[in-house]
Order: C-alpha cells, then sequence, then structure tokens
C-alpha cells in the first residue's frame, strides 16, 4: 500500500550522526504486515503501544536462528552452540549499548512484566519491611503496580502513590510530600505513559527521592520510552530499567531488565534451574554470576537474537530521528483529533511533552464500539483499560480508545483515522 510522499515528516530530524532524514514511507517498505488489507481497507495500524509490527530485517533474524543455527547456548562445545552462544550474547551486547548498560548487567527475561517480577521477588521483598515505603505513581502499567503490591502484602512495607492531575502530569507536590520523610527505598515510575503519552521528569524524580534517601532504588519502567526515544540508563537516573523487546519492533517472548551490576550482584535468584547455578549439590547450590544467575532453563535464543536486529534497526535509523518523526505525527495528530466535535484528547497538549499513544473520548460512545466501527474502516485502535485501571478511572471513566503511533506511521493516516471516527458517529447517531 502506497501512502503517498505524506511519510516524510514536515521536519528534518536528524540522527545520532546529525545527518539522518526521516522517510516513514521508506520505514514503511520494511515491514510486511503493513502491506496487508483489513476489512477489504488497507490497514491503518494505531496500536504500536500494545505490540509493534516487525520489520523484515527482524523476521529473518529469527528465520535464520532456526533455520541455520539452531542449538541451545551455553552448553555445547559442537559448532552450532558456538554459533548460537555468540549470536544471543552479541544481542545482550547490543541491547546494553543500546540504553547505555553494562552488557554483564543485562538480564533477557520473558518482557517487561517478568523484570519487575523479578525485581519485586529478588529486591523488594528481601530490602523492605515494616516503616520502609516503596513509591510508584497513578499513571503506572498493571506492570509495575502488582508485583510491588504483592511484595508489599509478603514484606509489610508501605505503598505510595503518586497521583495525577488533570492534566494528565504527575502531582509532583505530592511526590516532594512522599520523598520528604526519607524513608521512600523503593521509587518505581514509568518513563511515558501507555495511555496518556506524559514523558515524566524521571531523572528530577531519582534526584529528589535520592536527596531524601541516598540509599534509594529507582526503577523506570521504560516499556514505552524504550522503543520511542533515545535512552540512557545513567541520564535516567535509573538503577533499574524494564522494558520489552515486542515494542520496540522485536519479537514477542522476550524482555530485559537492565541494572547496576553491583545491585544485581547482590540479589538472589528469581526461578531455579539451568544455567543459574554454579554447583549444585544433593541438599544446596551456589548460584552463578549475574546476568546468568537470574536466566534460569533454556532461555528465549532467537527472540533475543531478533530484539537485538531490532536495536541494529532502530539504531541505524537513529533514535533521535525516530523521535522527532513521532512529535511531527503529533504535531498535526493532536489538533486533528482536538478540533473534532464531541472528542475529548486526554493527556499533555505539548507535543515534545508527549509520546504517541493518544487516548482519546468521544462524547456518547463507548470505546469498545469506537474500536469496532474504526477496524471496519480499517483502523487499528485499542479500546480498553490499557492495563492501567488506576489511571484510566482517574480520566473518569473504564476505558478510553487509544491510537497509538510509530516510526512507521505518516501524516497521510491521520485522515482516515478522523474519517473513521466520523464514520462512528454517523453509525450510532452522536
Ligand atoms: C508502560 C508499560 N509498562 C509495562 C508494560 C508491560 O509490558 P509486557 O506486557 O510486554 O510485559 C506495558 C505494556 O503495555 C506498558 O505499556
Amino acid at each position: 500500500m502506497g501512502r503517498g510522499d505524506g511519510g516524510r515528516s514536515q521536519v528534518a530530524p536528524t540522527g545520532s550522526s546529525g545527518t539522518t532524514s526521516f522517510d516513514a514511507a521508506a520505514v514503511r517498505r520494511d515491514f510486511p504486515n503493513l502491506d496487508r488489507e483489513v476489512h477489504g481497507r488497507p490497514l491503518i495500524y494505531l496500536d504500536s503501544a500494545a505490540t509493534s509490527q516487525k520489520p523484515t530485517a527482524v523476521i529473518d533474524a529469527v528465520t535464520d536462528m532456526y533455520r541455520c543455527h539452531t542449538s541451545n547456548v551455553h552448553r555445547g562445545v559442537h559448532a552450532l552452540a558456538e554459533e548460537a552462544t555468540d549470536r544471543f550474547e552479541g544481542a545482550r551486547t547490543k541491547v546494553a549499548r543500546f540504553v547505555g548498560a553494562d552488557p554483564r548487567a543485562v538480564v533477557f527475561t520473558k518482557n517487561a512484566t517478568e523484570a519487575f517480577n523479578l525485581l519485586a521477588h529478588s529486591w523488594a521483598r528481601r530490602r523492605l519491611g515494616p516503616g520502609d515505603v516503596l513509591c510508584y505513581t497513578q499513571m503506572e502499567h498493571h506492570a509495575n503496580l502488582v508485583p510491588w503490591q504483592m511484595a508489599a502484602a509478603d514484606a509489610g512495607f508501605e505503598l505510595a502513590a503518586v497521583p495525577v492531575t488533570d492534566g494528565g502530569r504527575l502531582d509532583l507536590d505530592a511526590f516532594a510530600e512522599i520523598v520528604s520523610g526519607g524513608r521512600v527505598k523503593l521509587l518505581a515510575v514509568t518513563a511515558m505513559s501507555n495511555v496518556v503519552g506524559t514523558i515524566n521528569p524521571v531523572a528530577e524524580m531519582a534526584d529528589a527521592v535520592r536527596r531524601a534517601n541516598p540509599e534509594a532504588v529507582v526503577v523506570v519502567d521504560g516499556a514505552q520510552s524504550v522503543p520511542h526515544m533515545p535512552t540512557d540508563m545513567a541520564d535516567l537516573g535509573a538503577d533499574f530499567l524494564c522494558f520489552s523487546g515486542h515494542k520496540m519492533c522485536g519479537p514477542s517472548g522476550v524482555g530485559v531488565l537492565a541494572g547496576r551490576l553491583d545491585l544485581l550482584e547482590s540479589m538472589p535468584p528469581f526461578l531455579g534451574g539451568g544455567e543459574m547455578i554454579l554447583d549444585v549439590q544433593l541438599y544446596g547450590a551456589t548460584y552463578n554470576e549475574v546476568p546468568y544467575r537470574f536466566e534460569a532453563g533454556t532461555p528465549m535464543i532467537a527472540e533475543a537474537v531478533g530484539l537485538g536486529a531490532a536495536v541494529d534497526y532502530l539504531s541505524a535509523l537513529g533514535m533521535d530521528a525516530v523521535r522527532a518523526h513521532e512529535v511531527a505525527l503529533l504535531e498535526q495528530v493532536l489538533p486533528a483529533l482536538g478540533e473534532m466535535r464531541g472528542v475529548t484528547v486526554h493527556g499533555p497538549a505539548d507535543p515534545k511533552a508527549r509520546g504517541a499513544a493518544v487516548s482519546f473520548a468521544i462524547e456518547g460512545l463507548h470505546p469498545h464500539d469506537i474500536g469496532t466501527i474504526l477496524d471496519r474502516e480499517g483502523v487499528a485502535v485499542r479500546a480498553g483499560h490499557h492495563c492501567a485501571k488506576p489511571l484510566v478511572r482517574s480520566l473518569g471513566s473504564a476505558a478510553t480508545t487509544r491510537a497509538s503511533f510509530y516510526l512507521y506511521n505518516t501524516t497521510d493516516e491521520i485522515e482516515p483515522l478522523c474519517d473513521a471516527i466520523r464514520a462512528a458517529q454517523a453509525f450510532f447517531e452522536v
């Protein structure tokens, strides 16, 4: 499906080399699934916050692993085992470089959710107790809420949630109040909301929590930010960073916990078995070094290699350029939706203050009805609570409709989205 030349961003973003010009129409050609039709219409995929489409380079990398290098990793002496291990460990190095982490402190998990559960089990449950406070926010995905709640129920520490203001931002006065007592030992915060798109001032929050308690540990949810903007753990002030491969052009089934090596080395394993040991006796075991201590059993080999290919793909485009393209899209999407009759867009109005997950409400229509009609028009959006019920409730509803954009979306897709919304309004006569 060609979409004219609307793919070229109105801005001329520069990549990390300072020279990259972003051509979304060309990028689209790298994603074979974007060629397909849905209900007889060209697909307009606006659900990348849930999962992204995959470029041919990633699909090929995964296929190549199975076709040519199938073997288990780390434990073989034969050629295939060495090839698989080299590629798997090579992917770890690529991922580490992508977010400014030490490769020895990059743990492959199943997804971001598992990374949070690992931290809740191996850090929070052991290091926090009565009198300690874990601070998270009302803006979090359930993955960055429920594991902490489970740990708190076991270990007896307190939970404090930073509320969200009407503009879809964190209430930083309330945050200052929470940290002022010096009892916050862990701050868990998302860098970018999956519902309202807000980019949070993570570095300032990390500074504030450490000023009040120099021992405090900062866990950043990068599930939405890492795919969409340049990331450096040190710039974020993150001790731990959790994200998923499938939202950043990579395969499903692989996620990342990147952390501070000293902290990871001080933590016990999360799951037992396989290569996470140095030695096992009948009644005890000694644990392997980091990161293998946290990778029990056969890992997601082809998926990790696919994630490495996704990192290569994004790095070649330049994450500055990806971000600039999305800001250029937002500069058109936000006013286009905001000016529509009966439509309320949630979250910050300033494209530079937010990511490309755009939730909205339409007067008189339920998000599931909107999603169904949009699907018939070929427009894939998501309707629901987006696994962020406390945030969505604060918007005065049980659900929103979310159109989420990524590097392969073009300005040509904005008008069809608006047309589909008008079709839904006409169908339901609102
Ligand atoms: C902000 C945020 N955090 C965490 C997650 C959990 O990601 P996964 O389901 O890949 O574990 C998501 C997924 O939507 C997300 O948007």
